[in-house]
C-alpha cells in the first residue's frame, strides 16, 4: 500500500509544511470508512470546516483516491490517508475526535438490526485501535445499528480500562435533522427556525420525536402527530427504498454528521451552550444508555438533560421504544463480552 506520505500530497518541492493560518489552533480529527458513501461527503464537509487542522482518512479500500481528490481543496485542514487495518493505528495517534461510519449499510427488506453480524466485528476492531492509539478522544459512532454498537464500543473501552461514558456518543443527528424538515413541512415554516427533539434510540420505534416539545411553539393534530411520528421513524427506510438497493442515506447523513461533530469540536473549544440530542451513557431511563438532548463541553457530554413533560402519545411511544432499546443494548453487550 501507498505510505502515508505518498497519500498526503503530491508536491515534491515544499518550502514548509502546510499550516492554517490565523483564528484558533483547530482539532484533529479521523473518519473511519472515510471511502464509503457517507464516508466521502463527510470527509469533504470536514475539510471545509475551519475547526478542522487535521484530518485522517481510514478505510480498508480506495482512502489514496480519496485522499488525493480532497488533498486538492484549497482550505486550512492538512489530509493524510491510511488503508488498511496496518495502518489504523497511525490513523489515531493524536486524534482529538474520531468519527465512525465505517460497516455495511441496509438494503431494501433489512433493518437496521440484520446489519449487526457484520458492524460488530468492525465497530469492535476499530474501537480497540482507539483505545491504544487515542483513548481521550471523542468518538462520534454512526455505524448501524447505533442502538447496539455504542453498548459494544463501551465494552470495548471498559476493556482496556479507558471508559469515559463523556467521550462515546451514538449520532441520532440525523433523525433530529428529518424531523425538524418534516415539521417544518407541516406547519409552512423555514426548517431552520424548527427545532424537535428526538430521543430514545436510533431504529424504528426506538426514534421516539416529542413534537409536544417543539421549537417555536406549536400543537399538532393527532393525524399530524401520526404522519409525523410515523415519516420520521421510517425516514431511512423511505430512502433504503428509493435508493432500490444502491444503499442507505449518505448525503442527509453526512451533513447530520458534520452538524453533530461541529458541536462537539465547539464544545471541545470551550464554547457554551452547545446542545444537541445524542445516544448516550445515561440514567434518564432505567436503561444504560438513551438519547436525550446533552450539553456538549470540553470533557465531552457535559450535561444530560431529562425527557420533559411529555404527552399520552409520547408516553405511550416511550415504553415501546424502551422495550426494543434494552434488547439491542444487551445484544451490544453480550457479543462484546462473548
Ligand atoms: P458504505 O458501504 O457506502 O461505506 C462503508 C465504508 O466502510 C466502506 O468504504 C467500507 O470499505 C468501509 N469499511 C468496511 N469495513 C471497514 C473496517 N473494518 N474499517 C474501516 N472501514 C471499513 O456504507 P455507508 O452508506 O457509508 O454507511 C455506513 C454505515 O453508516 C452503515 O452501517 C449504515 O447503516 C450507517 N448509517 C448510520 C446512520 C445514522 O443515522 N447513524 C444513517 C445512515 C447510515
Amino acid at each position: 500500500p501507498p505510505t502515508n506520505s505518498q497519500m498526503e500530497g503530491n508536491c515534491v518541492l515544499r518550502r514548509g509544511n502546510c499550516r492554517a493560518k490565523g483564528g484558533s489552533p483547530g482539532f484533529k480529527v479521523a473518519i473511519l470508512g472515510a471511502a464509503g458513501g457517507i464516508g466521502q461527503p463527510l470527509v469533504m464537509l470536514m475539510k471545509m470546516n475551519p475547526l478542522v487542522s487535521v484530518l485522517h482518512l481510514y478505510d480498508v479500500v480506495n482512502t489514496p483516491g480519496v485522499t488525493s481528490d480532497i488533498s486538492h481543496m484549497d482550505t486550512g485542514a492538512v489530509v493524510r490517508g491510511f488503508l488498511g487495518k496496518e495502518q489504523l493505528e497511525d490513523a489515531l495517534t493524536g486524534m482529538d475526535l474520531v468519527i465512525i461510519p465505517a460497516g455495511v449499510p441496509r438494503k431494501p427488506g433489512m433493518t437496521r438490526d440484520d446489519l449487526f453480524n457484520i458492524n460488530a466485528g468492525i465497530v469492535k476492531t476499530l474501537c480497540e485501535g482507539i483505545s491504544k492509539c487515542c483513548p481521550k478522544a471523542i468518538v462520534n459512532l454512526i455505524s448501524n445499528p447505533v442502538n447496539s454498537t455504542v453498548p459494544i464500543a463501551a465494552e470495548v473501552f471498559k476493556k482496556a480500562g479507558i471508559y469515559d461514558p463523556r467521550r462515546l456518543l451514538g449520532v441520532t443527528m440525523l433523525d433530529v435533522v428529518r424531523a425538524n424538515t418534516f415539521v417544518a413541512e407541516v406547519l409552512g415554516l423555514d426548517p431552520r427556525e424548527v427545532d424537535v427533539p428526538v430521543v430514545g434510540g436510533h431504529a424504528g420505534v426506538t426514534i421516539l420525536p416529542l413534537l409536544s416539545q417543539v421549537k417555536p411553539p406549536c400543537s399538532f393534530t393527532t393525524k399530524e402527530t401520526e404522519y409525523l411520528t410515523s415519516r420520521i421513524q421510517n425516514g431511512g427506510t423511505e430512502v433504503v427504498e428509493a435508493k432500490a438497493g444502491a444503499g442507505s442515506a449518505t448525503l442527509s447523513m453526512a451533513y447530520a454528521a458534520v452538524k453533530f461533530a461541529d458541536a462537539c469540536l465547539r464544545g471541545l473549544r470551550g464554547d457554551a451552550g452547545v446542545v444537541e440530542c445524542a445516544f448516550v451513557s445515561s440514567q434518564v431511563t432505567e436503561l444504560p444508555f438513551f438519547a436525550t438532548r446533552v450539553r456538549l463541553g470540553r470533557s465531552g457530554v457535559e450535561e444530560i438533560y431529562p425527557l420533559g413533560p411529555l404527552n399520552e402519545y409520547e408516553r405511550a411511544g416511550l415504553e415501546k421504544a424502551k422495550k426494543e432499546l434494552a434488547e439491542s443494548i444487551e445484544k451490544g453487550i453480550s457479543f462484546a463480552r462473548k
